[in-house]
This record gives structure tokens, sequence and C-alpha cells, in this order.
């Protein structure tokens, strides 16, 4: 994979409708991963969770000549996922009940959130609780028909930064702002004793299929992000056109894009 690039990889849970598609999902998993996946109640959960566990195999094997059964993962202190062997790969995955993703860098930490749109106004009524008060301040004074809309952007990107960090929710979500406007776009300022070089990060948002995804990668400026699907998953990848999107903090130009379906080989 070229350094300078990003790969994000869709997956659908509701192709494990198909019972022999399940079953081959499974079959990838380790001993560890089918004792959770099994211990899920409600059937959705169940074909959300294989849906991820699938799809990382899989996407990771694209990169790094082994079976997408032969990768063992172990978790940090604060539950994120690394890929053993160790061959320079970095991943993270986020899931919802509609879409899973997976973001994979080579040598640079990343983090992902997906969400559903329609959860936008759920997320503003948890907006005091989550957000830090320089966020809360261009909430409260955006007109009310765009705050569910900046709440779920800014929600998105919390989540998907500390999950590039690592720490999950050990790291304070009100000490750290996702910043609205400015010749920046949108700029991330954090509590030094928190991070001593946010500067480093980049971030990104997309819409796909009734669902929002944000990014967050260590730089460089300008990476090339690749759009990747597996559907039905376990199939030959197409890769996806991204328009119109850019890296942040850099320009205001427009941020959110619908991607377009484009059949392209795998390179
Ligand atoms: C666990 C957490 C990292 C993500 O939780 P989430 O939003 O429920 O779940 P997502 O679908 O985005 O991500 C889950 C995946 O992240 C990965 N993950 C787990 N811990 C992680 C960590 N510390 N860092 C990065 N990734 C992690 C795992 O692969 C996990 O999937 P798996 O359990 O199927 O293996 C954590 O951020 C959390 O509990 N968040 C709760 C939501 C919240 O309050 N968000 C506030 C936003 S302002």
């Amino acid at each position: 994979m070229d350094k300078n690039s990003l790969h994000l990889w869709f997956a659908y849970p509701d192709d494990l409708l198909t019972e022999s598609l399940a079953r081959s999902c499974a079959a990838l998993l380790s001993e560890e991963e089918i004792a959770r996946w099994q211990k899920f109640r409600f059937d959705w959960h169940r074909r959300e969770s294989l849906t991820t566990r699938a799809l990382a195999r899989t996407a990771l094997s694209y990169y790094h000549p082994i079976p997408p059964e032969a990768w063992h993962f172990r978790a940090n202190a604060y539950g994120k996922p690394v890929a053993e062997p160790d061959c320079g790969l970095r991943f993270n995955l986020s899931n919802a009940s509609g879409l899973v993703v997976c973001l994979i860098a080579e040598g640079a930490e990343v983090g992902a959130d997906v969400e559903p749109i329609k959860r936008a106004g759920d997320i503003l009524n948890l907006a005091t609780e989550v957000f830090s008060a320089p966020e809360l301040a261009q909430l409260k004074a955006l007109p009310d028909t765009e705050k569910p809309d900046r709440a779920l952007s800014l929600w998105t990107l919390k989540e998907a930064y500390i999950k590039a960090r690592g720490f999950g929710l050990s790291l304070p979500l009100r000490r750290f702002s996702f910043l609205f406007g400015g010749k920046e776009g949108i700029r991330l300022e954090v509590d030094p004793a928190m991070d001593s070089d946010p500067g480093r990060w980049r971030f990104r948002m997309l819409d796909h299929v009734g669902h929002r995804i944000a990014m967050v990668a260590e730089g460089p400026a300008e990476r090339d992000l690749q759009v990747w699907e597996s559907h039905p998953l376990l199939t030959p990848p197409t890769r996806l056109g991204a328009t119109g999107e850019s890296w942040f903090p850099l320009s205001s130009v427009p941020f959110l894009s619908e991607l377009k379906r484009e059949p392209a080989p795998v390179g």
C-alpha cells in the first residue's frame, strides 16, 4: 500500500441474511471470535459482528499475502485491535446494523466511526454530556435546522479521534474540540496535557447509504483516499468513486459527498 494513501472498506451486514455466506464468513473466525460472536442475542447483532470480523480479515489480506483466516488480533489495554503478524498495517473498525467500515493505512494510526444519519436528533440530545464548551457554543449559534447535522459530525469526528488515539473513552471528550469555520474549514484543538502534537491529525467525513463516516489519520496533509466495498461480502471488491471531499484542517470547500459506484480493479 502506498504510504500516502488511506483505504476505506465497506461491508453490509444484510449480506449475511444469505445462510451459506454467513457460514463462509464464520469459517474465517478464530475459536475466540466464534465464542464472542455466538454470545450476541439478536440476529442483527450477530450479523453485524460477523460482518465486522470477516471484513477486517478479508480487507487486510488484500495488502499482505496471507489468507483471511490466518490473521490474529490482539487488543491494546483499551480494546483497540492490532493485527498480527505486524506488517506495518494499521486499521480501525466501526459498525452499525446497516454498514460496517474498516479504515486501513500503512505506518499511521487511524480511527473511524460510522453512525446512521437518522440518529442525529438523539445525538443532539446528548450534546451537553459529550461536547466541549467551544463546540457547544458553535452548536448553539446555529439555526435549529442545522443543529442535528452538526451534532452528528461532531460525534463521529470525536469518536474517530479517540479511536485513532486508541484510548477509547478514557480520553475526556470535553477536553478536545472540533471547531468549524475559518480558512481551515474544521480544526482540532486539544488540551496539551492530552495530546502534545494535535497538528499531526487529518480528518475527513463522507456520507454513504444513510450513514455518516468520520476518519482520523496521522498526516501527511494530502492523502489519497480509496474507497472499496465487497458486496456481497467475500466477492471480489469494487472501487467506489469518492468525489468532492477534503481533508481537514485545510480549506473550507464542501466536505460531504455521496459516493458513486464505479467498478475498478484492485491496485
Ligand atoms: C469502544 C469505543 C472505542 C467505540 O465504541 P462504539 O462507538 O460503540 O463502536 P464502533 O462501532 O465505532 O467501534 C467498535 C470497534 O472499535 C474497535 N475498538 C475497540 N476499542 C477500541 C479503542 N480503544 N480504540 C480504537 N478502536 C477500538 C473494535 O474493533 C470494535 O469493534 P469490535 O468490538 O467488533 O471488535 C468507545 O469509543 C466507546 O465506547 N464509545 C461509546 C460511544 C460514545 O459515547 N461516544 C462519544 C462520542 S462524542
